[in-house]
């Protein structure tokens, strides 16, 4: 039985096979309209979301199959101190499959060892989130056709976004990858990232804070929302939170064919001026979304469509 816990769970391969069968479920969806019957999915998120677990969701209502769950701790029996190993014993007893959230690094981890079904971790607290990075890599080898020889720039808080951990990491697996990371100092990538991947990995990478300068090298544009939500006050969330606001004058700086990405939810930080411009992606990335996560539900649960 197979989880996903981090986007290195899959080889290379692995994704790309992932991906082509993505691409089959959009090309074909009516031929994987029934390939689920019958099965469960349970979402167990003890953080807010609305496109990770609307997304997964619908992936599984796609492919036949039906949903069962509870979207915040509130609503669950973690509100009367029930562990998530206990919490995961049980759904392993309803479900076919379980996706959670939850705001601590490592729970879906701790999920994953003691249950039955397969466990995809949809976001652990600033750590990672792997079914955004299959939809991010998804998103760029649809539009670019390769995911291989760019410069693909990553933008806001690189320190506290998960999503930005995950798709370094998945990143630095393809030949002719140049990162710019572009923050306040603030939020730059943590430590284990940037000794973990980067310097292990050799990756070509630079730090700079001005989108401005940045722009006109990219071929990709990875903006991120400031994660009010990890911040320890107030204070500093009010002084970075409008640090990057990309709107249609500085779009002038950036390539004809660079696309500009947002896992979303937006705050500030994408004017709404840019979204009529044919570069911007981040619409068009939460359909990707719903195809790799219909992939990965018939991946993990190991549904062969022939
Ligand atoms: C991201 C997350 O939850 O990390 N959202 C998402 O799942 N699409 C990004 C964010 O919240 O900023």
């Amino acid at each position: 039985m197979r989880h996903l816990m981090s986007p290195l769970d899959f080889s290379v391969d692995e994704l790309e096979q992932l991906m082509d069968l993505a691409v089959d479920i959009e090309n074909n969806p009516q031929k994987y309209s029934h390939t689920c019957d019958g099965k469960k999915l349970a979402t167990l998120f003890y953080e807010p979301s609305t496109r990770t677990r609307l997304s997964i969701e619908t992936a599984m209502l796609n492919l036949g199959g039906s949903v069962l769950g509870f979207s915040s701790a509130q609503t669950s029996s973690a509100s009367k101190g029930e562990s998530v190993a206990d919490t995961i014993r049980v759904i392993s007893c309803f479900a076919d499959i379980a996706g959670i959230r939850h705001p601590k690094e490592g729970a879906p981890m701790v999920a994953a060892m003691h249950s039955s079904i397969p466990v995809v971790n949809c976001g652990d607290g600033g750590h990672q989130h792997p079914t955004q990075t299959l939809t991010d890599l998804f998103t760029i080898r649809s539009l670019k056709g390769r995911l291989s020889n760019m410069t693909i720039g990553l933008c806001g808080d690189l320190k506290f976004g998960r999503t930005v951990h995950s798709l370094i990491a998945a990143l630095s697996r393809y030949t002719g990858i140049r990162f710019v990371l572009i923050s306040p100092d603030e939020l730059r990538i943590p430590d284990y990232v940037r000794e973990d991947v980067l310097d292990k990995q050799h990756q070509d990478y630079v730090e700079v804070t001005r989108l401005e300068d940045a722009l006109p090298q990219l071929d990709i544009l990875y903006m991120t929302r400031v994660q009010k939500e990890r911040f320890f006050n107030e204070e500093d969330y009010v002084r970075m939170k409008d640090f990057y606001i990309l709107n249609e004058e500085k779009m002038k700086l950036a390539k004809p064919d660079m696309y500009v990405l947002h896992p979303l939810p937006r705050v500030n930080e994408i004017s709404v001026d840019v979204d009529d411009d044919p570069r911007a992606a981040y619409f068009r990335q939460v359909q990707y979304g719903v195809y790799i996560r219909m992939a990965l539900i018939l991946t993990l649960l190991e549904v062969k469509v022939c």
